[in-house]
Parts: C-alpha cells; sequence; structure tokens
C-alpha cells in the first residue's frame, strides 16, 4: 500500500506522455524518423552492433522504419518481437526483413508469425532499440506498464544482455523517473536529435 501513491503518479505520467506523443502530426512524425535514420546509424554502438532488435512504431513512438531500413542496407541482422506464446508478458524476438509478412497481434500490434526456425535468443541479440513512454537523464524507462521488456531482458543475466537504446521524442524526456527493483536501465536513449549516454559508475 505504501507504494500506492507513487504507482498512481506512474499511470498518470504515462497517459500525460503518451497523449502528447499521439498528438503529434504525420509531418512531425515523418521528420522525427528521418533525423532518427539520419544520425543513428553513424554512432558507435550501432557501428558495433550487427543483430539488432528493434520495433514497429503504435502509439505516437518515433518510428525507427527508415532506420531498420538503412541497418538492413547495410547488412545488420534485424529482429522483431513478437508476444512470447506461453511465457507470460514477455516477447521472444524473431528474424525480420523490412516488408515481411506481419499479422496484429491481442494488442493490434504487427508482429512476424511464429517460426521456430527464426527466433533469435535473446543472448545473440547485441543491441535492442526499444519503445518507451519515458525517459529521465539516468537511463530509466517508463513503458506503456506490461513489464513486457523488464520481464523479457530481466530473465537474462547481466553479462548476457544485448545493449539497450530506448528511441522517443526529445518530449517524452521528463526530470525524473522513480526506478523500480525490475525496471531494466537504458545504456542510451536516441531521439530524433541525438544520442544521450547516461553516465554509470
Ligand atoms: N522481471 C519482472 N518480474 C516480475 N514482475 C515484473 C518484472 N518486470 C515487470 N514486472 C511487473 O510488470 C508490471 C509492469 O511493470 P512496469 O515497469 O510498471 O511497466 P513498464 O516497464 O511497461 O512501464 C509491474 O507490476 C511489475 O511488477
Ligand atoms: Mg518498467
Amino acid at each position: 500500500m505504501t507504494d500506492q501513491p507513487a504507482l498512481t503518479s506512474r499511470q498518470q505520467l504515462r497517459q500525460q506522455l503518451r497523449r502528447a506523443r499521439q498528438q503529434l502530426s504525420q509531418q512531425q512524425q515523418r521528420q522525427a524518423a528521418i533525423n532518427l535514420a539520419s544520425h543513428l546509424p553513424e554512432h558507435s554502438l550501432l557501428q558495433h552492433a550487427s543483430q539488432i532488435g528493434v520495433y514497429l512504431a503504435n502509439d505516437g513512438e518515433l518510428d525507427p522504419h527508415l532506420l531498420a531500413e538503412i541497418l538492413h542496407a547495410r547488412g545488420k541482422q534485424l529482429a522483431l518481437p513478437l508476444l512470447h506464446p506461453f511465457a507470460r508478458q514477455q516477447l521472444l524476438f524473431q528474424r525480420y526483413q523490412p516488408g515481411m509478412k506481419l499479422l496484429p497481434n491481442r494488442f493490434g500490434i504487427l508482429e512476424p508469425k511464429l517460426d521456430k526456425s527464426q527466433v533469435v535468443p535473446l543472448y545473440q541479440l547485441d543491441l535492442i532499440l526499444l519503445p518507451l513512454v519515458g525517459f529521465d537523464g539516468d537511463g530509466n524507462r517508463l513503458g506503456m506498464g506490461g513489464g513486457f521488456y523488464d520481464r523479457t531482458i530481466g530473465a537474462l543475466p547481466v553479462s548476457q544482455r544485448p545493449t539497450l537504446i530506448g528511441l522517443a521524442h526529445r518530449q517524452q524526456q521528463v526530470t525524473s523517473l522513480e526506478n523500480q527493483w525490475w525496471d531494466v536501465p537504458l545504456d542510451a536513449i536516441a531521439t530524433e536529435q541525438e544520442v544521450h549516454q547516461p553516465y554509470r559508475h
């Protein structure tokens, strides 16, 4: 019960941040996607990664589809998350080529059809580009509230975890987020303008 006020404000913050990104115009979204794709592929974290998890934009998220096309053209192997068939509120990553056939899952988000031969074990990914609702300067991440990425990545020993880069519109930054024990922190956040790398001890 003691954490009730914090949890309530987390929920309110989600709503507020989601509404703001949903209000971005198509033109603003398009420009943000172009800007992201023009700077992020040159970053050393991307240059050093060959197996990269990406996502398809939903709910006003910063759209990485142009970025994915560039990475694919540069020979990177891409993977897309899909809802795990039996591990509750976890994700699986499967090989992805831009343009491949996708189907909506129960949240209406497009994903590849489950094909065991195409599943990429999480520890084989060098990097995951993940969506978020809010972030702060310390690399804390607020998601949509399902804890999917936290559970999926949290199941791996720290030494085997891929590098995690959250993608977000600049306006999704907040002063400070209260990190819970299960929240997996981000190594970097890339906005349409720049890459923030929080200092870690
Ligand atoms: N590794 C985990 N083990 C158990 N429960 C988890 C784990 N990660 C997240 N959860 C649960 O998922 C729920 C949503 O997590 P939260 O961090 O608030 O969502 P999001 O990361 O999507 O913003 C929380 O109630 C939390 O207890
Ligand atoms: Mg979380």
